[in-house]
């Protein structure tokens, strides 16, 4: 049976019948055509485009035009599956205006069926004024990469009784600012266990133990193939880069030998034009 793409609300629905929610990252048309050939319901164009796809140290520096240029080739690739774009740095804490305006380019320029963004309490107003505008919102809490420094780097955050409650105050404000979704990075499992049981709306948790409704992974990160840093919580289920490499270098052995292009990979000629040509 073809895969059929889930309607935004059901996901409510899956969080009620105990359905897991499956979410990779993809970048490019061509692993967001694969995504669209597995069980995994949605494709997140992360910001996390900056470090696995531009080389550069922190997601702080992506831009609009960077997003919406990665959001519509996954669009593409992947019609079956539930596309979101992250608003990078910068694009929305302004004011709520500047977050409307922003939200609607992802969802008019990029195409994608929604958007996420980072922060909790902080950006509740502008979560109320983009689904007032009518685009569907995911919250993002826990570690926020975008403010990682702020948050003393990338670190398990709510470890303490504040910052624990703090955590759980902000997935209830995005629930009540209209999110239909949130992101919890980077947090002790119970902290996961304990908003999933907290809130109507579905968890998806990235270092957040196995109780939230779904769980995403950045696909670089699962494929092993962004070699920088390996945070705890990534489970390697391929080792691409090494498979890639020992391709090249096989390649680079024939190249040299000349056992590459043999015959097979060789296009051939007539045997009276040949004897004309020498
Ligand atoms: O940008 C990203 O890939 C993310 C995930 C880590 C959830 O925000």
């Amino acid at each position: 049976m073809t895969k059929q793409k889930v309607a935004i609300p059901s996901f409510k629905d899956m969080k009620k019948e105990g359905k897991k929610i499956r979410m990779v990252t993809a970048y490019d048309y061509h692993t967001a055509a694969l995504v669209d050939q597995a069980d995994i319901e949605m494709i997140l164009v992360g910001d996390s485009l900056a470090m696995v796809m531009l080389g550069y140290d922190s997601t702080v520096g992506v831009t609009m035009e960077d997003m919406i240029h990665h959001i519509k080739p996954v669009v593409k690739g992947a019609p079956n599956t539930i596309i979101i774009g992250d608003m990078p740095f910068g694009s929305y804490n302004v004011s709520c205006e500047q977050a409307v305006i922003n939200a609607t380019r992802l969802m008019k320029e990029g195409g994608c069926d929604c958007i996420k963004l980072e922060g909790g309490l902080a950006v509740a107003d502008k979560v109320e004024a983009i689904v007032k505008a009518g685009i569907p919102v995911i919250g993002h809490i826990g570690l926020t990469p975008q403010t990682s420094s702020q948050l003393g780097g990338f670190k398990v955050q709510g470890k303490n009784i504040e910052d624990a409650k703090r955590i759980v105050e902000e997935a209830k404000a995005l629930e009540k600012a209209g999110a239909f979704m949130v992101v919890i990075e980077c947090v002790p499992s119970a902290i996961g266990k304990l908003i999933s049981g907290s809130i109507g709306i579905p968890t998806i948790g990235i270092g957040a133990g196995p109780d939230c409704d779904g769980q995403v992974l950045v696909t670089h990160d699962m494929m092993g193939m962004y070699g920088k840093f390996t945070p705890k919580f990534v489970k390697k289920y391929a080792n691409l880069s090494e498979i890639i490499i020992n391709a090249f270098n096989q390649y680079s052995e024939e190249v040299q030998s000349g056992s590459f292009p043999d015959e097979k990979y060789s296009f051939g000629m007539k045997e009276e034009i040949l004897k004309k040509l020498y």
